[in-house]
């Protein structure tokens, strides 16, 4: 199956002409023959120009608000991200949770619009640093309770599984520069895995490891075909970095 590799641009850069510049660096370095799905998510400001400026990688956005348009300050509607050409949506990442005091509820009520509306979801979720030092079952119990949450009623969307993406992105190895060790990140991608097929009854969830993977790294995790795919953060404003994510990613 096909990996997906998600370039989570957070706020970064500064300029629409760099983003420009590293959404070409992006292009350039995806085989002809492609063997990968490449996104790219910047910030929304640069949505249109960066849709512009790729045809072999797809857009995605950072975010998105559960409500058509309106009377919502400030937020940016499925509705407004599909006409700009976006195909995939992350959803929950652990900085709106933390930073932005994101909850469960909001982040269902965007899976929900995501999903009706056709766009393919990133879900985020992922345990911190006390949880970890917890153990394994207490990551378990609040991997378990966050996907409940966050997928709350999406029978209802006439899902379509390959639309529905989980990343586990662990707190704690975000940014670190310390991944978790493949090995780790795999029994919690096959537990993931298991929570979602034992409620949907469907076969398989694509599910992707973040946190601190580079292109160097990323060659042990592909060790593992349980692994979907990455999303990657500050390696994917490299382009060196870029480049060897993307051809070490069969
Ligand atoms: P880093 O790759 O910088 O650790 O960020 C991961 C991430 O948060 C991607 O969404």
């Amino acid at each position: 199956m096909k990996k997906i590799i998600a370039f989570n641009w957070k706020s970064n850069p500064v300029t629409v002409k760099a983003a420009i510049k590293l959404a070409k660096t992006v292009e350039n370095a995806i085989p002809q023959k492609k063997y990968s799905e490449v996104v790219i998510a910047p910030p929304f400001v640069f949505l249109e120009d960066v849709g512009k400026a790729i045809k072999k990688a797809k857009l995605g956005s950072q975010d998105i608000f559960w409500k058509n348009n309106g009377p919502y300050t400030g937020e940016i509607s499925w509705h407004q991200e599909k006409n700009l050409k976006v195909k995939y949506a992350i959803v929950g990442h652990s900085e709106r949770r933390q930073i932005l005091g994101e909850t469960d509820g909001m982040i269902n009520k965007k899976v929900l619009a995501a999903l009706k509306s056709g766009l393919k979801v990133i879900l985020c979720i992922g345990e911190n640093l006390t949880i970890r030092k917890r153990g394994k079952k207490a990551v378990e119990n609040f991997i378990k309770s966050q996907l409940q949450k966050d997928l709350k009623n999406i029978e209802n969307c006439k899902l379509k599984i390959e639309n529905l993406i989980i990343a586990y992105e662990p707190i704690w190895a975000i940014g670190s520069k310390h991944p978790d060790t493949p090995k780790d990140a795999v029994e919690m991608i096959n537990f993931i895995k298991k929570v979602v097929s034992g409620k949907y009854k469907v076969e398989s969830v694509k599910t992707l490891y973040g946190g601190s993977v580079n292109g160097k790294n990323i060659k042990n995790f592909l060790k593992y075909k349980e692994i979907g795919g990455f999303l990657v953060g500050g390696a994917s404003l490299k382009p060196k970095e870029i480049k060897n994510i993307i051809q070490n990613t069969k």
